[in-house]
């Protein structure tokens, strides 16, 4: 997939630059041709004999090679990658690329290019947090950048936390995945629930749960990038989509999203009811704050929600295909194959909250996939952006 390809690799100056070398020559090994863009920093972490050695090219850093007085195009480097890779790219160049600060080769190309544009963040969890950092990423993902988001671990300053630059092989899969032309959703419209909802007891409290949409995103991601036209009906969650032609409707408690997916089913090729609905609701939401009193304690009467998939399951027509999600404590399979069943659904995935790394707000997944023909397949623990492939490519095989 990378075979062939033109890629810019850009260099600035964090500790993380040694681990450029592996990601340069793994994309040679895949076939790729790399141009070497170093800023001048990024010169004291990694020698660009190393990198020119690797890449079988000259490594560009200035503006004009000095003693020839040859000048380096910013504007054909430009037009000549078919991708771009920012690795490691510091808070600065981060800052720097948001802003259009073009004070080096690196910046200037980046602001020259045509083609797709990856950066791969590694910094000091502190500086990662620090809300001009969190903007500039923001910034930079509204111009349709890719942000390789860095993994969480010990950083060079010997703290723990988020802030370490992806892993070289993860990084030649982000492009792989990028360049995949392979397309099997293409045409496909889908529909994607996700996230908790809320149930309002009074305007400043509500029923909810731990959801944080995670997997639902994902999915959402990932489908849009099999080519599927994405709408996420989501609940309240503090994230957004990576892609941006995923098309969120925002909704609060169980029976907006109700609504919102009932309204739109019909028109559906595909639907993932990946939200964790509440299945309750206060009978009566207060309009004013419910008052402490001194010796009575409030009684919440509930009423049931609608149930969402059960209610797309009675809708579906031949050729829809539906899919939910069960998170079970104690005998798993059985109850994913009622709930297949009770909802009319072609496809239940099973995740049981008594493994540590499924579940709620861990950025891993552990499924069993169980189909209305029968068939039941289990997976190892994975990212659920690994994860969300695997629904869908199971939803493919369908
Ligand atoms: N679901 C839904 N609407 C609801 C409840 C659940 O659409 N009111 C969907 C979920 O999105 C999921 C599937 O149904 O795809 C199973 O959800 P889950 O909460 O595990 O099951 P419930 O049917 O609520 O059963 P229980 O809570 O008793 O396990």
């Amino acid at each position: 997939m990378l075979a062939g390809k033109h890629i810019i690799l850009g260099i600035t100056g964090g500790i993380a630059a040694y681990k450029s070398v592996m990601l340069l020559r793994l994309l040679i090994k895949k076939g790729a041709e790399v141009q070497v863009i170093i800023t001048p920093s990024g010169k004291e972490f990694i020698t660009p004999v190393t990198l020119s050695a690797l890449s079988g090219k000259p490594v560009i850093s200035e503006f004009f090679t000095a003693n020839t007085g040859e000048w380096h195009s910013h504007v054909d480097l430009g037009l000549w990658a078919d991708a771009m890779v920012i690795a490691p790219a510091t808070a600065c160049t981060i800052a720097k690329m948001a802003c259009g600060v073009a004070d080096n080769m690196l910046v200037t190309s980046y602001l020259s290019a045509k083609a797709p544009v990856f950066v791969a963040p590694a910094m000091d969890l502190d500086m990662m947090a620090h809300p001009s950092t969190k903007r500039n990423l923001e910034t930079l993902r509204s111009y349709g950048n890719h942000i390789i988001e860095p993994a969480s671990g010990e950083l060079a300053s010997h703290l723990v936390g988020k802030g370490r630059m992806e892993e070289p092989e993860n990084i030649v899969k982000v492009l792989e995945d990028f360049f995949c032309t392979a397309k099997p959703l293409a045409g496909k419209k889908m529909l994607i629930t996700a996230g908790p909802t809320y149930e309002r007891i009074d305007p400043v409290r509500f029923i909810g749960n731990f959801s944080t949409g995670k997997m639902g995103y994902a999915i959402a991601d990932a489908a849009a990038r099999m080519g599927a036209e994405v709408t996420l009906v989501s609940g309240p969650v503090s994230i957004a989509p990576e892609e941006r032609s995923v098309n969120v409707v925002k909704v609060e408690s169980a029976r907006e999203m109700c609504d919102a997916c009932t309204e739109r089913f019909q028109d559906t090729d595909i639907a993932i009811m990946c939200a964790a609905v509440a299945d309750y609701a206060p009978a009566h939401t207060y309009s004013t704050k419910i008052k402490r009193e001194k010796d009575e304690v409030p009684v919440i009467t509930l009423v049931k929600n609608p149930d969402i998939a059960a209610t797309l399951g009675r809708q579906k027509h031949p050729g829809q295909i539906l899919v939910g999600f069960a998170l079970e404590t104690d005998h798993e399979e059985a109850n994913a194959k009622l709930k297949l069943d009770s909802k009319n659904l072609d496809m239940i995935v099973l995740n049981s909250l008594r493994d540590p790394q499924a579940g709620f707000g861990t950025d891993t997944n552990k499924i069993t996939i169980i189909t209305a023909k029968g068939s039941a397949m289990d997976f190892p623990v994975k990212s659920k952006t690994e994860v969300a492939k695997d629904i869908l490519h199971a939803i493919v095989d369908l």
